[in-house]
């Protein structure tokens, strides 16, 4: 007979062979780079070691062993194999399951993909004449690059294809009530499962991201590339902003599986599931957007890694990283595994926080929001937004 308490055991079984099945090209389920934990100027701390330029892999990284600067990964959790593989992850934290599903190698390439969601595709006579210059600036400073601009539609078949063994995330996803929320939560997911470069409709690509980091630093050593959104150095910078010091997401570059991605995913998949249990996603409000999928997420996503033992050496450092360390900073710094760029980067020609102008050697994209600069705070109530 089968009951119905049968039925969730077998389904449940099938999953999780589904699932393995799925996974068995996987080596290393668990690893996780241990950086050291240290803030500094790029310039200073990475000598020249006359590494040539690793270039970008379009779709399979290829691992390059040698000269690592990052130490070698500690798997303590790293689960038995056989039958015991089969209760563990069945039964694994949100977490676990994405970092076995997304595997992250500091020592791969940076995926040469560049993703980018709007209503329409470029090939639609609605995409918009106003979006194509800049579209196209993306495509002209990367040839070689793969660049998908993905509507709302194809979202949802290619986050059911990379997600499918973690249904709770496409639950979560489906529930978000607003299209900036789908819009805030694509970018995470995507970056997760692909890596590459995602970045607004609205932006203009002003340099390679070839030119992004210093030569100085080796590409093998980093996954994450963001760059600051604010840093108000000002008392009523409360009013204007989340965060002391935000990180922009409009503009991020990661390496698949990089631990953040992987926090910010499995933060806003437990609290989206958490408010429709609860019933409060319907009446979900525009401005608490920026907490919920938004800068703020992402902002303590990223202090919350650099702060983590899991990942980082704490012994070494002198305390924890905090906005302190990145304000006013006019050259990249490199925190780990991630390289966090000045506000000159992304924002150029704001004309306040120190930020520099369009022709600034930092200036790498610049944010139209639609035309006028206005603060993230404003960004995206009553907007059109990309999902
Ligand atoms: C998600 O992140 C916020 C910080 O932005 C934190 O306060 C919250 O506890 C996190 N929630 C979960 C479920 O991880
Ligand atoms: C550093 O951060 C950890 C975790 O967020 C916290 O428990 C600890 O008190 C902080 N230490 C200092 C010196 O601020």
């Amino acid at each position: 007979m089968l009951t119905f308490r049968r039925a969730l055991v077998a389904a449940g079984f099938l999953i999780t062979m589904l699932f393995l099945i799925s996974r068995t090209h996987t080596t290393k389920p668990y690893q996780e780079p241990l950086p050291p934990k240290d803030a500094t100027e790029v310039q200073q701390s990475v000598k020249d070691e006359g590494q040539t330029k690793t270039g970008y892999a379009p779709t399979t990284p290829v691992s390059t062993s040698s000269s690592a600067k990052v130490a070698p990964a500690v798997a303590e959790k790293r689960p038995q194999p056989g039958q015991q593989l089969l209760q563990d992850l069945s039964r694994a934290p949100l977490k676990d399951r994405l970092a076995y599903q997304f595997p992250y190698d500091v020592e791969s390439k940076f995926p040469a993909y560049i993703w980018q969601t709007w209503k329409y595709t470029p090939a639609s006579g609605d995409f918009g004449e106003s979006f194509r210059p800049a579209e196209a600036s993306w495509s002209e400073k990367h040839p070689g690059f793969i660049h998908e601009v993905i509507t709302d539609q194809v979202a949802v078949h290619l986050l059911r294809h990379l997600y499918a063994s973690v249904p709770e995330v496409l639950e979560a996803y489906n529930s978000l009530p607003l299209p900036v929320l789908k819009a805030d939560f694509f970018r995470y997911l995507i970056l997760l499962a692909r890596g590459g470069i995602y970045s607004d409709i609205d932006t203009h690509a002003i340099k390679s991201a070839a030119d992004w980091l210093p030569d100085s630093v080796p590409r093998e050593a980093i996954g994450l590339v963001v760059g600051i959104e604010a840093d108000p150095d000002r008392e009523d910078w409360a009013q204007w902003y989340s965060r002391r010091i935000q990180f922009c997401q409009w503009t991020i570059q990661a390496k698949p599986g990089h631990p953040v991605l992987r926090d910010v995913v499995a933060n806003i998949t437990l609290r989206t599931l958490q408010k429709k249990k609860d019933g409060s996603l319907k009446s979900f409000q525009d401005k608490n957007v920026i907490e919920f999928t938004g800068p703020a997420v992402w902002t303590d996503a990223i202090f919350d890694y650099m702060n983590d033992e899991k990942y980082f050496d704490m012994n070494t450092g002198s305390g924890n990283i905090t906005w302190r360390d990145f304000t006013g900073m006019t050259a990249p710094k490199k925190v780990g595994d991630v390289v966090v760029l000045p506000i000159t980067s992304f924002s150029p020609g704001v004309g306040q926080m120190g930020a520099g102008d369009y022709d600034d050697p930092m200036a790498f994209v610049m944010h139209e929001f639609e035309g006028t600069w206005k603060p993230e705070s404003e960004r995206h109530i009553g907007e059109e937004t990309a999902s």
